[in-house]
């Protein structure tokens, strides 16, 4: 049997290298509470991501449920169906009332026709998701925003490193949340951050995630532990070098799947909008009516030959038990989702992997 190839494998820096940061670590002793590690990553990431100000965290969902919390969003949340369950969960932990909105067929993310009408006295914000990377249509819901007086939260955990019209994505709504998660173009082992555009607003994330605490006796809110210690962002640093080399191995990777799927008859490619420099983090198909398998039994074909693709994003998160019974987690809401749902693979994508497993991979998926 041909070796088994998963959907991402980390990328990871020679373990020479990451051992002499971690003998740095032992030297200075100081493990985590923003040391040197954490400092110099901050500084590297805005200046590689085009960015004003960054805070990290332990994980992305923490620091989306500190950027709710910086922002002090209360009632209802318009977001999408359509991503990973973290999105939504970090409403119900604030205490918030998701409300789903239906997904754009060709970006994958909300659909701006159809906010506005999801809009009540109740609705203080939008978290709308990059799905895979690619961009919202950030102008009009900025848009939107301003008109409605809401706050804008992007979950941005799939959109490191991407650019619209030569400026970063993150720059867009009111905060950003990174996720620096094993499985993602830049991880840090687990990891995240919150991207804001003023000094006041990042110093009061820095306090939320350390809780609450402004000085060594003053706590002025009820913070969280969101902090990244000192190896987490040692590894982030070594990471940082490599990325332009990962982004052009995944950006070869996308090209030799599109040449070898693009004019399979069934096989659809979604494709990045012009003055979009995407990250190829994930690569979606959609498995139509007229392709000769159904998505699922595509699915298992390539699992029987040890390809193991994922189904991101099924079911939709609107179909989990918490949130199914919400009024706007009704199937007819949500109609664009569910398709996508139902036909969405990701293929394997990640820098290491070789052509020859590219090849199988596409001709695994070649009508027999
Ligand atoms: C869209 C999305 N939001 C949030 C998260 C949560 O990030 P983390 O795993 O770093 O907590 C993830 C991934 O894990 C994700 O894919």
């Amino acid at each position: 049997m041909d070796k088994r190839i998963f959907v991402t494998q980390p990328s990871l820096p020679p373990l020479s290298e990451f051992v002499a940061s971690l003998q740095k670590i032992w030297d200075s002793k100081v493990l985590t509470n923003g040391g040197e590690f954490h400092q110099e990553l901050e500084k590297a990431l805005c200046q590689y991501l085009g960015v004003k100000y960054i805070s990290l965290f332990n994980n992305g969902t923490i620091a989306l449920l500190t950027a709710l919390q910086a922002l002090n969003i209360k009632g209802e949340v318009i977001t999408t169906p359509y991503s990973f369950v973290a999105t939504t969960h970090s409403l119900l932990w604030n205490g918030l009332t998701p409300v789903f909105v239906d997904i754009d067929p060709e970006t994958l993310n909300l659909d701006p026709r159809k906010i506005e009408a999801a809009i009540t006295d109740k609705t203080t914000a939008i978290m709308p998701v990059h799905c895979y990377g690619r961009p919202c249509d950030v102008e009009r819901i900025g848009q939107i925003a301003k008109q409605n007086g809401l706050k804008v939260i992007y979950d941005a955990a799939h959109a490191f490193g991407v650019q619209v019209g030569g400026e970063s994505l993150l720059n867009f709504g009111d905060l950003s949340a990174l996720s620096f998660h094993a499985t993602k173009v830049f991880n840090t082992f687990e990891g995240g951050a919150i991207i804001s555009n003023t000094p006041e607003m990042k110093q009061r994330i820095d306090h939320l995630k350390n809780f609450g605490f402004t000085d060594e006796v003053t706590v002025v809110e009820a913070g969280i532990n969101g902090k990244m210690s000192e190896v987490n962002a040692a590894l982030g640093l070594l990471q940082l070098s490599r990325m332009d080399q990962n982004l052009k191995e995944r950006l070869e990777i996308a090209t030799r799947y599109r040449s070898g799927l693009s004019a399979v008859k069934g096989i659809r490619i979604p494709t990045l909008d012009e003055g979009v420099v995407g990250n190829d983090s994930y690569f979606p198909i959609f498995v139509e009516n007229d392709f000769y398998l159904d998505r699922d039994a595509l699915y298992e074909r390539l699992k029987a030959q040890n390809i193991y693709s994922r189904r991101y994003f099924y079911p939709l998160i609107s179909d989990f038990p918490m949130y199914k019974d919400l009024p706007s987690a009704s199937k007819a809401n949500l109609s664009v989702a569910a398709n996508a749902a139902s036909q969405v693979l990701c293929l394997p994508i990640y820098p290491g992997l070789t052509t020859a497993e590219q090849d199988r991979v596409i001709n695994a998926i070649l009508p027999q």
